[in-house]
């Protein structure tokens, strides 16, 4: 189909995590539309463009390649790509300030603005510009003041379209999504971009889960979203903290906590941790907001869902140091899994970086085995050069180790051939089943001592 003929070209500028799938979703489900992805990171687009995607995503591969050269396409030109979109959907990344006023809470917002400057300076004509990203509450409006510096012929329409994905089920969430969010002004201008926003989702996304609000409350959804699914973590795994102290199984606790409708059975498995890209800079972006406005209560509430996952790292440590008779110098431990969570490659804010880390610091010989995440391991553990080794088979990472630590639940983990690996392990011989999802009586009779988080051991 040619461009001409094609609804309203669509551009993306940021070519991440969020970027890449959800316009591949975007360009598969609405054939008609002109789908351009754009990044200043070379690499990645042209790893877009080629067999090896930049990301891991289950069903990405196949989504990609199905409109890839069609209706999507990736690209470093950032100018053509703003001069020709109607729609721009803004996704770039927004890590914490490391510098300056707010450092370590407050979102870094310099890559967004540069892109605010970017669209300003490139449009010459009117453009619904989608804040894609997750961004504090009132950053759309600051996005519309620069806008608005520029020539008054052109008229950019603001809008908050928050993105609820979860790595690891990207595409499956991308098809299916709970709910799709679009905030907007209530004035003529505003109203009409909605629609157009509505009218791209509505190709595949039924009309009951497609809400409205205004661009403030769609931001603060957001930020709140991801606290409250954070908060039900920490949660969790502040009780496994009690149920080790105290014989209980976190596992039944969870199960009969659960069951209860009004709070439901997801998102209560204790672990090592949330790790992700997100949960820690929203919630932190969420203390910051509140300290700004003077709510130092509220903010004191949110900090501690941080404070129990740091917390839940540290205990997880100690457990493994004291089990293994006070002593982990020296000693091989194999760390199975190092993405923060099983399905992708992503290590960002992974529980495997502090862990290896400390366990590192404790002098032991850790050796790191992911499916998917080696490349990124290396990468987040390079300051400790060769402290640290890797092992693209988990069977290799295990043989002569004192302990085996999962710390991401793989699928290929469970299937492991455990009664090999004990043999070739020194003895005695440890599992810490950082994610509770291994047959522990199944490891037990086979002769290791068994740790899983928020569970009575089990010690031969
Ligand atoms: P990412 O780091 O994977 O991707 C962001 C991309 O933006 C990078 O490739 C970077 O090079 C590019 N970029 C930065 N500045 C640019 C500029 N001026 N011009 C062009 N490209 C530029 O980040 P991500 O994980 O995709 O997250 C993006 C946003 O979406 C964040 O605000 C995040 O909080 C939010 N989010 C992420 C997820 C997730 O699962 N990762 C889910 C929901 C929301
Ligand atoms: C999360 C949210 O689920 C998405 O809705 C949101 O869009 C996204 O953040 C974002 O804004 O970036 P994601 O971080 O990709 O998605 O993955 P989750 O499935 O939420 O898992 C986050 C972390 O919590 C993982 O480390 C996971 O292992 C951990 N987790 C999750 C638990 O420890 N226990 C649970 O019961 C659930």
């Amino acid at each position: 189909m040619g461009e001409r003929t094609m609804k309203k070209n669509i551009l993306c500028i940021g070519a991440g995590y969020v970027g890449g799938p959800t316009m591949a979703m975007i360009a598969r489900q609405c054939p008609d539309r002109r789908v351009t992805v754009v990044d200043i990171n070379e690499a990645r687009i042209q790893a877009w463009n080629s067999d090896t995607l930049p990301i891991y995503e289950p069903g990405l591969n196949e989504l990609v390649r199905a409109c890839r050269g069609r209706n999507l396409f990736f690209s470093t030109d950032i100018a053509r790509g703003i001069a020709e979109a109607d729609i721009i959907f803004v996704s770039v990344n927004t890590p914490i300030k490391t510098f300056g006023h707010g450092a370590g809470y407050a979102a870094d917002l310099q890559y967004w603005e540069k892109t605010a400057r970017l669209i300003l300076q490139h449009a010459t004509s009117d453009k619904i510009v989608v804040e894609k990203s997750t961004l504090p509450v009132r950053t759309a409006a600051a996005m519309s003041r620069i806008l608005r510096t520029g020539d008054s012929r052109v008229h950019f329409e603001v809008l908050s379209n928050p993105e609820f994905l979860a790595e690891g089920t990207a595409v499956a969430d991308l098809t299916n999504p709970d709910r799709v969010l679009i905030g907007g002004a209530d004035t003529t201008t505003g109203k009409a971009a909605v629609a157009e926003l509505i009218a791209l989702y509505s190709a595949w996304v039924p009309s009951d889960r497609i809400l409205t609000t205004n661009v403030w409350s769609s931001e603060l959804s957001k930020l709140a979203a991801n606290a409250f699914l954070a908060q039900r973590v920490s949660s969790i795994n502040a009780l496994s903290a009690l149920c080790e102290a105290t014989e209980a199984d976190v596992t039944e606790v969870a199960r009969a906590v659960g069951m209860d409708s009004r709070i439901g059975p997801k998102f209560l498995k204790a672990g090592v941790g949330f790790g992700g890209s997100c949960f820690r800079k929203d919630l932190l972006s969420l203390v910051y907001l509140c300290e700004s406005y003077g709510l130092q209560t509220v903010a004191d509430y949110w900090k501690q869902v941080v404070c129990i996952n740091d917390y839940q790292q540290t205990r997880f440590v100690a457990t493994i140091v004291q089990a293994m008779f006070n002593t982990v110098a020296e000693k091989r431990i194999a760390v199975m899994g190092f993405a923060f969570k099983a399905d992708t490659g992503d290590t960002r804010e992974s529980p495997a970086i502090r862990i290896s880390r400390l366990l590192a610091e404790e002098h032991a010989c850790v050796v790191v085995n992911d499916p998917q995440a080696l490349a990124n391991a290396r990468r987040d553990l390079t300051d400790l050069g060769d402290r640290i080794t890797y092992e693209h088979d988990p069977y290799a990472a295990a043989r002569n180790a004192d302990a085996i630590v999962f710390l991401t639940d793989w699928q290929e983990y469970r299937q492991l051939d455990f009664r090999r690996i004990f043999q070739s392990m020194r003895q005695p011989s440890f599992v810490f089943d950082g994610r509770i999802f291994l047959d522990r009586q199944e490891l037990f009779k086979i002769g290791f001592n068994v740790y899983s988080i928020g569970r009575p051991p089990l010690l031969q």
